[in-house]
């Protein structure tokens, strides 16, 4: 049975929200885990899908893992079992990220390609790149990366683009090898902070972490530690968005305001009013309709590619015109598909988007292609008239915790709806 949202168009948010840890730090603090034997605990963890997904990307290598409420407990072994369950990886994107570990740990690795959002082709070339580097060798055979090292040893690594699962499988590899790796246009995304914070804590050698070059002494073990995760910046801008698109009034708690600088300043440019408190909090009030912003998306601390579609939502009921550019993944703009029939004014040429901002939008049955694209179809639903039925939204709950809960506590009609599909 096919779930759908029913959201009641002409909602003002208003309230605070709370968010917990990061979706794309968490996989990987779990992939990470793999590499020291011992119990490992993580916590604040955000309660969606893709945690008991990646849970069983790890039991199936041999680990014992508990998720209960925010904390994942995972108890590796001395031996790991080098192919994961192709299933299990299918069902996210981040599984990719125990390919470093297992490599590092058990000198090879026979992993099924990932799956996950369906937002533009998704090539692992430079992980598999890095990998050789390292002294492995790494090819694509019957579906699946394989790869094998008589032993990794240091080495330097410029990569074509500061990709985070290519900086995360290299990073995850380097720690046990032998000698210093250098890895020149590293992503520098908190979440890749986060895992090096983490990664330290376990006793591996790690310089530069947020910086575009990572320097990482090989060590020959590490040990299992207890992490807590990041705050979802992701999680914490569609709010933020969320207040503005709905002329709102929203305080998020849980999420450094500076890992939304650019994004922050994006909304204040559109006319809302920011108060930024701590390190952990801050408010987006929006008085009047929203003026369009153009933006362009990039590696951090560029405009986030995931923050895309709520970007389209603002400008498509703004006073002006917008002109987005998606610079990562090509097929994110089927977003805008979705947002015609929501009767946005909206043309797409290349990698750029056009968005005529109207007063307001005309509710229609829309459907969810990835995670942000869903959420971002439902704060779209609340500026429309009527009520939007939002489809698939199994995407959404991949993503975001207790999303309609939170929805409505901010003053919003969201109704989880079990049906068949109508078309
Ligand atoms: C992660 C995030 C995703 C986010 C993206 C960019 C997770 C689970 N997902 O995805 O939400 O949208 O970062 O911030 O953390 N590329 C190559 N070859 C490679 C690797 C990447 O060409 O070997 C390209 C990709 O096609 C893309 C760009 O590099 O155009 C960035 O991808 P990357 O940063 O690797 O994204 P993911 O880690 O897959």
């Amino acid at each position: 049975m096919s779930e759908h949202f029913r959201v009641h168009g002409g909602a003002r948010l208003a309230g605070e929200v709370d968010v917990v840890g990061a979706k794309n730090s968490v996989l990987k603090l779990m992939a990470a885990a793999l590499l020291a034997e011992g119990t490992t605990t993580i916590t604040n963890c955000p309660q969606i899908l893709d945690v008991p997904y990646m849970a069983d990307v790890l039991r199936s290598i041999g680990c014992e893992v508990s998720v209960d409420g925010d904390t994942v407990v995972i108890t590796t072994p001395s031996e790991l079992n080098h192919r994961p369950d192709a299933v299990s990886m299918g069902k996210l994107r981040a599984s990719v990220c125990v390919l470093g570990p297992l490599v590092g740990r058990c000198r090879r690795a026979v992993v099924a390609l990932p799956g996950g959002d369906a937002i533009g082709s998704r090539p692992l070339d430079m992980h598999q790149n890095g990998l050789r580097q390292l002294g492995a060798t790494s090819e694509i055979e019957h579906g699946s990366v394989v790869a094998e090292a008589e032993g990794l040893h240091g080495a330097q690594i410029w990569l074509d683009f500061p990709s985070m699962g290519a900086t995360e499988n290299i990073l995850m590899a380097a720690v046990l090898a032998d000698g210093t790796t250098v890895i020149d246009n590293a992503a520098r995304e908190p979440e890749i902070v986060d895992l090096c914070t983490m990664l330290q804590q376990m006793g591996a050698k790690i310089d530069g972490a947020g910086t575009s070059t990572l320097t990482v002494h090989g060590v020959t073990s590490l040990q299992p530690t207890e992490h807590r995760v990041i705050g979802d910046r992701i999680v914490g801008a569609t709010w933020a968005f969320a207040a503005a698109i709905t002329r709102g009034d929203i305080t998020v708690r849980g999420v450094d305001p500076h890992h939304l600088d650019l994004v922050l300043d994006k909304l204040r440019t559109a006319g809302a009013e920011i108060t930024v408190y701590d390190d952990k909090a801050f408010r987006v009030v929006m008085n009047e309709r929203p003026k369009s912003v153009d933006f362009v998306t990039l590696p951090y601390p560029g405009f986030a590619t995931d923050l895309q579609p709520f970007a389209i939502a603002l400008c498509a009921v703004s006073d002006g015109t917008a002109m987005i550019t998606e610079n990562l993944f090509e097929a994110r703009f089927r977003f805008i598909e979705e947002m015609m029939r929501l009767s946005a004014d909206a043309r797409t040429d290349g990698h750029h988007a056009v968005i005529r901002g109207v007063e307001k939008l005309s509710s229609a049955p829309v459907w969810a292609s990835d995670i942000r694209a869903g959420a971002g179809l439902v704060l779209a639903g609340l500026c429309a008239d009527g009520v939007t039925e939002v489809w698939d939204v199994f995407h959404i709950d991949r993503g975001y915790p207790e999303f309609v809960e939170n929805m409505n506590r901010l003053g919003a009609q969201v109704e989880r709806v079990a049906a068949a599909p109508s078309r």
